[in-house]
């Protein structure tokens, strides 16, 4: 899972995921909730690596993820190379057509840290990063903040789901990760908002550390999918800065779609992912259309 995919996705579940690996904050399972109160999350734990390959654990994770579109993890013991989530992975790809991990980049494989460093102190570690580091860094990659967005949104179609292995919590509390449903954002917006953001009507620039194929400085897209086909369950594509409306219906529905997130409404079902709700060896996989996630700054010192 964890961010983008340059693979063609499967038709069923479409899926490609990117994997992401968080630094300095970022079935036999037992399972319990967490907020918010309308928007409990399962809990699962993994008491093993073994259980990575057990059937049932894996089914397990592909019907939350299905159902719900998220899902917490704990991991009951010690993973610095990610191999639990590796593993989950490759199961989800070969028994439920997830489809396997973009890579991140032009430079970056399945995984990447999430921490302050520079872009040439970081390390890849990746199952099928061929890539060597380029001075070109994502802010994805870094610990700045990061408004709502959904994750590849200038990709033709953008991967499913993404996932955070935490491997380190900021110890100053920073770098918290906040996610919102798609759901709750758009039910505040009439029918004609609705449509305009299903509309074609939208230029999605290429950031230039993702470009791979040199021509493709931009993508024209909806930013909805099509209301009818997920009348339950609505997907997005949404990043603001690299979004052009390229009519008046468009700008409107763009300028109503971005007031939603000031609404009291959303605000309330906002799940702020703190340190201490995704603390060292947790693992969350969230569905990339279904939920927008954004991120605060993250201390790389602190005084204590
Ligand atoms: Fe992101």
């Amino acid at each position: 899972m964890a961010f983008r995919a340059r693979t063609s996705l499967p038709p069923r579940i479409a899926l490609n995921a990117g994997l992401r690996r968080g630094f300095s904050r970022r079935c036999s399972s037992s399972s319990a909730l967490f907020r918010p109160e309308a928007l409990s999350v399962f809990e699962l734990e993994a008491p093993t690596l073994g259980i990575s390959s057990d059937s049932a654990h894996v089914d397990f994770i592909n019907s939350r993820l299905v159902a719900d579109g998220i899902l917490k993890i704990r991991l009951g013991f010690s993973d610095e190379k990610s191999q639990y989530l590796e593993q989950i992975i490759r199961q989800l790809h070969t028994n439920h057509g997830h489809g396997l991990p973009i890579t991140h980049s032009a430079s970056r494989g399945w995984f990447w840290d999430v921490r302050p460093t520079t872009p040439f102190q970081q390390s890849t570690i990746s199952a099928s990063s061929s890539a060597m580091p380029t001075s070109t860094q994502a802010r994805s990659e870094t610990m700045e903040e990061f408004p709502w967005h959904t994750d590849c949104s200038y990709e033709l179609s953008p991967p499913r789901y993404f996932a955070l292995h935490v491997l380190h919590h900021d110890r100053c509390n920073g770098g918290t990760t906040s996610i919102l449903r798609v759901k709750e954002l758009l039910q505040s917006l009439s029918p004609g908002t609705k449509y305009a953001l299903s509309r074609p009507d939208f230029r999605i620039e290429v950031p230039p550390e993702f470009t791979k194929n040199g021509n493709e400085r931009y993508i024209t897209s909806s930013l909805l999918q099509e209301p009818s086909l997920t009348p339950m369950n609505p997907q997005l594509r949404f990043r603001q800065d690299i979004i052009t409306p390229l009519t008046t219906d468009a700008t409107k529905a763009l300028q109503e779609l971005k007031a939603g997130f000031e609404k009291i409404e959303v605000q309330k079902a906002i799940l702020h992912l703190t340190p201490e709700l995704l603390p060292k060896g947790s693992i969350i996989l969230i569905d990339n259309r279904r939920w927008l996630h954004a991120r605060k700054y993250a201390s790389s010192t602190c005084h204590t």
